[in-house]
C-alpha cells in the first residue's frame, strides 16, 4: 500500500503544467469506437489510472491502442467486435458506462455492467436510459448489475433531461450521433468537457451544434471518420492548484488552461482576497494573508463546480471568519469533513450543507482520501498544515491527478510517496 507523507508550513512557489482534462478524456477515448479508423488523441493525461482502465476497456473489445509519447495516443477501431463489457473491466471506473452509448451507437446494440467509481451518493443512469429509450432502444437492467441496450434502428428525438446531467449529456450525443434524423437534447450539461466531445465528433464528421449551452442539436450523419484532435486542460486539476496557491500563500503560475473555465474558481479565490491574474493560456495565483471567509454553492456549469468544492472547502477553514458551503450535486461530498476535522479544522455538516468556521491553521495528522477530490483536498490541507500529514488511500488521488507528487514537489512542497506495509489486520492476530 502507497501513502503521501507531507510536511506542511512551505509556501508554493513556481510554475506548473496542467494535463489534459480527465473528464474530457472519459468521455473522448470511447467515442472513437463510433468510427471504423483510426483517431490519434493529444493531450491526454495517459498515467492517471482512469485513463489506463479506459484503454484497458477498449482493448478487451478489440481496439488497438497504441501510445505515441506520454500524452498521445492513437486508437484503431476498425476491428472493434465486442458489445459486452464485463464487471470485471467495469468496477474500477464510473465512466465506463460511456461504452452503453457508444457501443450503441455502433453496434445499436450493448451490454454493459454497472460500473463503480467514487462513492459520492446514490448515482442513478435513468436520465441515460431515457434518452436511450427516446431514440428507440429496449433497455434492460439485469439485477441492478448489467445494462442491456438493443435497437432495430436509432431515431433522433427530443429528449428533455429531468435533471442536469453530465453522464446522460456524454451519454445520449454518444447513442445519437449516427441515429436517423435530428436529436435535441433540453437542458443538456453545459460543462466544458461536453464542448470538447461535441468538437471532437464534429471532429469526425458528425453535426452537433449548441454544445455549450442547455440545447444541444445533433443531426445524425451515416458514419463517422477517424480524426487528430487534442484535448481541454483539466478545469479541476488547475483549480486544485490555484487553490493550493492560495491556501499556502505561495505565488503559483498555472500554465496550460482555459481561463473562461476557472472564471468561478477565480472569483471565489478573489473574493477570499487571493490575487488572480489572467492570461491567454494560464493564471497567476497568489496570497499574501490569511484568506476571507465566503459561500459557496456548487451548481452545474458555468457554476462553482462541485468536484472543487472539497478543495475549496480546505482554505475557508483557515479563513477568517465563517463559511457556508452547499452542495447541491450530490448526496454525500461532506465524508472528506471528518478528516479535516482530525487536523484541527472546525465544520458542522448537516446534509447538504457544510458551516466551516476558520482556524488559525491546521495541524498535520494522519487522514484518508474518501474519493478522488477529497485525496486532493486532503494534500492541500497538509501543505497548508503545521507539521507532518500523512494520508492514505491515495489510489482515489492517482485515478485524476497526474504526476502529482512532482507536480506539486516542483512548487516547493515537502511531499513523498511512500511504501507502507499493510496495516495489523486481525487475521494476522493468529
Ligand atoms: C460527472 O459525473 C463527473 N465524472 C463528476 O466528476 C462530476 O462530479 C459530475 O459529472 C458533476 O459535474 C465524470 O465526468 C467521469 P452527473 P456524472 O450525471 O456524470 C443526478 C470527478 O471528481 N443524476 O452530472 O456521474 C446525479 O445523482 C467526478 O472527476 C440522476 O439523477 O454526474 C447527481 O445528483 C466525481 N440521474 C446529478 O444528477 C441520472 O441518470 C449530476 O450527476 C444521472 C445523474
Amino acid at each position: 500500500m502507497e501513502k503521501f507523507v507531507i510536511v506542511g508550513g512551505t509556501p508554493l512557489n513556481g510554475e506548473v503544467t496542467v494535463s489534459g482534462a480527465k473528464n474530457a478524456a472519459l468521455a473522448i477515448i470511447p467515442a472513437a469506437i463510433l468510427c471504423r479508423d483510426v483517431c490519434r488523441i493529444e493531450n491526454v493525461p495517459t498515467t492517471i489510472s482512469d485513463v489506463s482502465f479506459m484503454i484497458k476497456t477498449l482493448r478487451h473489445i478489440g481496439a488497438g491502442v497504441k501510445l505515441i509519447d506520454k500524452s498521445t495516443i492513437e486508437i484503431d477501431s476498425r476491428h472493434v467486435s465486442s458489445y459486452v463489457i464485463s464487471h470485471d473491466m467495469t468496477k474500477y471506473l464510473r465512466a465506463s458506462y460511456y461504452f452503453i452509448g457508444a457501443l450503441l451507437g455502433r453496434f445499436h446494440k450493448a451490454s454493459v455492467a454497472m460500473p463503480g467509481g467514487c462513492y459520492l451518493g446514490p448515482r442513478p443512469i435513468d436520465q441515460h436510459i431515457k434518452g436511450f429509450e427516446a431514440l428507440g432502444a429496449k433497455v434492460t437492467v439485469e439485477d441492478n448489475a448489467i445494462v442491456e441496450a438493443v435497437a432495430d434502428e436509432l431515431v433522433g428525438s427530443p429528449i428533455y433531461l429531468d435533471v442536469v446531467s453530465v453522464g446522460a449529456t456524454v451519454n445520449i450525443m454518444l447513442a445519437c450521433v449516427m441515429a436517423d434524423g435530428l436529436t435535441v437534447i433540453e437542458n443538456a450539461a453545459k460543462e466544458p468537457h461536453i464542448v470538447d466531445l461535441a468538437n471532437f465528433l464534429n471532429s469526425m464528421g458528425a453535426d452537433i451544434r449548441g454544445a455549450g449551452t442547455d440545447v444541444i442539436k445533433i443531426r445524425g450523419v451515416g458514419s463517422l471518420h477517424g480524426c487528430t484532435y487534442s484535448i481541454i486542460p483539466d478545469q479541476i486539476e488547475a483549480g486544485t492548484f490555484m487553490v493550493a496557491a492560495a491556501a499556502t500563500r505561495g505565488n503559483v503560475l498555472v500554465k496550460n488552461v482555459i481561463p473562461k473555465h476557472l472564471e468561478s474558481i477565480s472569483s471565489k479565490l478573489i473574493e477570499c482576497g487571493a490575487n488572480v491574474e489572467e492570461y491567454d493560456d494560464s493564471v497567476r495565483v497568489s496570497m499574501d494573508c490569511r484568506p476571507g471567509k465566503c459561500n459557496i454553492k456548487t451548481m452545474p456549469h458555468p457554476g462553482f463546480p462541485t468536484d472543487m468544492q472539497p478543495q475549496m472547502s480546505v482554505l475557508l477553514s483557515i479563513a477568517d471568519g465563517t463559511s457556508i458551503v452547499s452542495e447541491s450535486i450530490w448526496s454525500n461530498r461532506f465524508r472528506y469533513t471528518e478528516q479535516l476535522s482530525r487536523m484541527g479544522a472546525s465544520i458542522t455538516v448537516d446534509g447538504q450543507i457544510a458551516v466551516i468556521h476558520g482556524v488559525d491553521c491546521l495541524k498535520g495528522a494522519p487522514v484518508k482520501a474518501d474519493d478522488l477530490r477529497a485525496g486532493a483536498a486532503m494534500i492541500i490541507a497538509g501543505l497548508a498544515a503545521t507539521g507532518k500529514t500523512e494520508i492514505e488511500d491515495i489510489l482515489y488521488i492517482d485515478r485524476g491527478y497526474e504526476h502529482v507528487v512532482e507536480k506539486f514537489g516542483n512548487l516547493g512542497a515537502d511531499i513523498k510517496r511512500v511504501y507502507c506495509v499493510e496495516p495489523f489486520s486481525v487475521s494476522d492476530a493468529g
